[in-house]
């Protein structure tokens, strides 16, 4: 590095660049030289891949099914011409000889992450089931899991997208600045924010802060319904069109969606359901701000009556 940059110039632009990887979530080393994963997509060698059972095996396109199950030890290749070399061609001297530890993430089952979930009979438990659970991709790239922070039981449950940058360092929702706005948002009604129960749609951040999508919230879903019946609100906030439309299962935006109140059915009621505009929006677009206090002052007097 040092013998390419020569100026400060160069250097500033350097920076520049790193800070834009990190911003598009490119925040760790994997090996010397950049891959294009996008050029190697339709090449990339999957016969490492360890599988237990035949359901794991199913995920797999019928040429890949074909190909004879491996272990990490045993490299097995089928007579497929157009593959890459194994990834351990590609690397450096130093790194043929260490062994792959990490097992590849397969996707469990909706059924599976329900019936996971139903068994948790604690937040504690829940939150170990999901540092267990590998079957959402988020988790691939995220540094923590974000389960919650507030209250464990509260009347009010506040529900947003997905961590971000903060949130993903620190392994809690909500502590970047949407998250100080959203504080300031609650005190405004007379809610500390350890009082109320704050989460996300899903429990880790996307790469690059892209919304989830519809499947990352699927599976993390059952977890969440899980954490809303331990929780038991009174009355739930969703922040933000992404969470309003995946929670009401809608394509309306959240302009139409927001300051109406949804019942939900619940394990013990049914639970009066909000959604208003996101934090980050609102720091955005200040004028919004109008609108969420509308919707802020509904939940107000929902929790008062
Ligand atoms: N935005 C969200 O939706 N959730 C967080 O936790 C932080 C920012």
């Amino acid at each position: 590095m040092a013998n390419t940059i020569k100026n400060s110039e160069q250097l500033c632009n350097f920076r520049d660049v790193l800070s834009w990887y990190e911003a598009m979530g490119v925040d760790a080393t994997i090996q010397e030289q950049p891959l294009n994963w996008l050029e190697e997509a339709a090449t990339i060698d999957k016969s490492w891949i360890v599988f237990e059972n035949d359901q794991k095996r199913s995920l797999l396109t019928p040429t890949q099914q074909n190909t004879p199950t491996v272990t990490n030890n045993q490299q097995t290749h089928a007579p497929e011409e157009r593959r890459a070399p194994p990834l351990t061609h590609r690397l450096a001297p130093e790194q043929h000889t260490a062994p792959q530890t990490t097992a590849p993430l397969l996707q469990p089952s909706i059924e599976q992450a329900k019936t996971i979930a139903k068994s948790c009979q604690t937040l504690e438990s829940l939150q170990s089931a999901l540092l267990e659970f590998d079957g959402c991709a988020l988790k691939r790239t995220a540094k923590n899991l974000v389960f919650y922070r507030g209250a464990q039981q509260a009347p009010l449950m506040v529900i947003g997208e997905a961590p971000g940058r903060d949130e993903d360092i620190v392994g809690k929702p909500f502590v970047g600045p949407a998250g100080q706005l959203l504080d300031r948002m609650l005190k405004a009604i007379n809610i500390e924010s350890k009082e109320a129960h704050i989460t996300n749609i899903v429990y880790w951040r996307p790469p690059g802060n892209r919304p989830p999508t519809e499947q990352e919230v699927a599976i993390c879903r059952p977890f969440l319904d899980r954490q809303i019946e331990l929780v038991n609100p009174k009355t739930i906030l969703f922040l933000g069109g992404t969470a309003a439309k995946q929670m009401y299962q809608t394509p309306m935006g959240i302009t139409k969606l927001r300051g109406k109140w949804k019942k939900i059915p619940g394990d013990h009621h049914q639970m009066d359901t909000i959604a208003t505009l996101h934090p980050a929006y609102l720091l955005r677009t200040p004028i919004a701000k109008r609108l969420a206090w509308q919707d802020l002052q509904l939940i107000a007097k929902k929790l008062e009556s």
